[in-house]
């Protein structure tokens, strides 16, 4: 199974991910997490994302998309993955369809996350990562609102959009998540 998760900071993606990854033997490829590692290794590349990172903005779509390219090129993602963060805007998700066209390996599913600013707001500031203060949040919605939700009208033309209320104990949403992916996975089960 190849999915996407789409969702404004805070919404559950990297906390969703965990679970649908181990449960489904997928790869999570997080290209928030990518770029942190990057940074904190110090590269090049990890120094120039953290000045955008830390304002709250996206990062430029030329870095992301060869990070993401060359880690979808790697042997493990052959059994399929879930991208969390990642298309970000409409170019990204453009330059994904190119690359999956390519490889003759299109998307099974494309899940968003649906919650209501006031909760992502209690959310992250109750985690303390180095974005997470309040004019940082405040620029990463606007990023999600203006670059991202786009997006969803974008896959909701190709038939991959599910949505799915991201309100609730973790448990409680991993189920709804289920709820999409199990006929999913029989059904890409059926056509090996
Ligand atoms: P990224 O790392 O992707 O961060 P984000 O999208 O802003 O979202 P978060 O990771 O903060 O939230 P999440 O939805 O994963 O929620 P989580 O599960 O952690 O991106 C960071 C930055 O990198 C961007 O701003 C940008 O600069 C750059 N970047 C990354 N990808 C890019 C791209 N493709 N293009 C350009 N730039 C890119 O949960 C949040 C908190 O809530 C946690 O404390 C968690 O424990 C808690 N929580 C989770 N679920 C629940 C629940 N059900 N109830 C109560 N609390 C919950
Ligand atoms: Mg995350």
């Amino acid at each position: 199974m190849r999915m996407v998760f789409i969702g404004p900071p805070g919404a559950g993606k990297g906390t969703q991910a965990a679970l649908v990854v181990k449960t489904y033997g997928l790869v999570h490829l997080s290209t928030g997490d990518m770029l942190r590692a990057a940074r904190d290794a110090k590269t090049e590349v990890g120094q120039l994302a953290d000045q955008y990172m830390s304002a709250g903005q996206l990062v430029p779509d030329a870095i992301i998309l060869a990070i993401v390219q060359e880690r979808l090129a790697a042997d493990d993602c052959r059994r399929g993955y879930l991208l969390d963060g990642f298309p970000r805007t409409l170019a990204q998700a453009e330059a994904l369809d190119r690359i999956l066209a390519d490889a003759k390996t299109p998307l099974d599913v494309v899940l968003e996350l649906r919650v209501p600013d006031e909760e992502l707001f209690r959310r992250l500031s109750g985690r303390g990562r180095s974005d997470d203060q309040p004019e940082v949040i405040r620029q990463r919605l606007v990023a999600y609102r203006q670059q991202t939700e786009p997006l969803l009208d974008y896959y909701q033309r190709r038939s991959l959009l599910k949505t799915i209320d991201g309100l609730g104990t973790v448990e409680e949403i991993f189920q709804r998540i289920q709820q999409v992916l199990n006929p999913l996975q029989s059904k890409s089960v059926e056509d090996r």
